[in-house]
C-alpha cells in the first residue's frame, strides 16, 4: 500500500507518502501495523505535531500509557510526554533535557511494558541529539548457540532507579512506588511476531536472577557489547516533522547529547500491549 525505503542494513524503514491523521483509513492503519512488525522502526517525514492528531493516531495501535512522570506530560493531552530541555520560567517542561541518554527499552521496569512509542520531533538543535536504535532480535539470533543455550529461561532485574541515577532525575515517592525494580525474561518472545529478542539494556538491566554477581555482570557486559555492534544499530539524525514509531518489544534506543544553548522538543505517545499480551514471556 505504501512505498518504503530501508533506513539501514538490518532494520527500519521510511514510509513514503503517509500522513498521520489525514483521514487514515482502517486499511492504511493495518498496513502501517504490518510494516511496523516487519521493520521494527518506521520513520514518517514531514508530519504534523498537532497533539490531538498524534494521540488519535497512536490510539489505533493500542491503549496509551499516561506516563508515571506526570510533571512532564503535555498540559493539553496527558497521553503526550514531553522530552525536552525547554524551561517555562523555572519549570522544566520535559524529561531527559540535553545530556546523553543511555541505551534502554522504554518501560522495561513496568509489569506491563509498552510495546511501542511514537516519538515526534517538534523543535531541534542544529546538531547533536541523534537517537540510535538497536535491533535486539537480530542481536539475539546471531549470538553463538552456546550463549543462547545459557540464556534459556533466564530472568533479569530491570531498574528505573538505576537509569534515573545515570541519565535522568529522581522519581518522587509516589512514582517510586509505581516503578520498583522488577524481573522479566532475559529473552522476550515478541507478542505479535513470536520472534525472540534480547530483552535487556545497559541503562536498566542490573543483574541476572539467581546467578552469582561476577557471572551475572560478566554475561551482561558481554551482551551489552554484543547488541550495540554497528550491524545492529541505526542512528537517526532528526529533521523537524519526523515521527518514528518503534517496536519496543525488540528494539532499544539511546540518545546523543546536544548543546544546551539550543532547544529541543520531542513529543511522545506510549503504546501499551493488549491485556492478554501484557506480560513479557
Ligand atoms: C524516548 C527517548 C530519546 C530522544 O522518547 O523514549 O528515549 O531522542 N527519547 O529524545
Ligand atoms: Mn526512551
Amino acid at each position: 500500500m505504501f512505498d518504503v525505503r530501508p533506513l539501514s542494513g538490518s532494520f527500519g524503514a521510511e514510509v513514503i507518502g503517509f500522513t498521520i491523521g489525514e483521514n487514515n483509513t482502517a486499511e492504511q492503519v493495518e498496513a502501517v501495523k504490518a510494516l511496523w512488525a516487519k521493520h521494527k522502526i518506521l520513520l514518517f517525514r514531514e508530519q504534523s505535531m498537532d497533539e490531538k492528531v498524534l494521540v488519535d493516531f497512536s490510539r489505533q495501535f493500542g491503549e496509551l500509557e499516561i506516563h508515571v512522570r506526570t510533571e512532564y506530560l503535555s498540559p493539553h493531552h496527558p497521553e503526550v510526554l514531553y522530552i525536552s530541555n525547554i524551561k517555562d520560567g523555572d519549570r522544566k517542561i520535559g524529561i531527559l533535557a540535553d545530556t546523553e541518554v543511555g541505551w534502554h527499552y522504554d518501560q522495561i521496569y513496568l509489569p506491563r511494558p509498552a510495546v511501542g512509542s511514537l516519538l515526534c520531533a517538534d523543535i531541534l538543535p542544529p546538531t547533536g541529539g541523534n537517537t540510535e536504535f538497536a535491533d535486539m532480535a537480530a542481536a539475539y539470533q546471531s549470538l553463538p548457540e552456546g550463549t543462547r543455550e545459557r540464556l534459556k529461561g533466564c530472568r533479569a532485574i530491570q531498574s528505573y532507579e538505576a537509569f534515573n541515577r545515570a541519565y535522568s532525575v529522581p522519581t518522587n515517592d509516589a512514582q517510586k512506588k509505581r516503578s520498583p525494580d522488577i524481573e522479566h525474561p532475559l529473552v522476550r518472545r515478541h507478542p505479535i511476531t513470536g520472534k525472540d529478542a534480547l530483552y535487556l539494556c545497559p541503562g536498566m538491566t542490573t543483574e541476572i536472577v539467581g546467578w552469582n554477581a561476577t557471572e551475572s555482570s560478566e554475561m551482561l557486559e558481554e551482551l551489552f557489547e554484543w547488541c550495540v555492534k554497528p550491524e545492529f544499530v541505526y542512528s537517526h539524525q532528526w529533521q523537524a516533522g519526523d515521527a518514528i514509531l518503534w517496536d519496543n518489544a525488540c528494539t532499544m534506543h539511546r540518545r546523543d547529547p546536544f548543546d544546551q544553548n539550543y532547544q529541543r522538543l520531542m513529543k511522545r505517545t506510549t503504546i501499551l500491549p493488549a491485556a492478554h499480551l501484557a506480560v513479557p514471556v
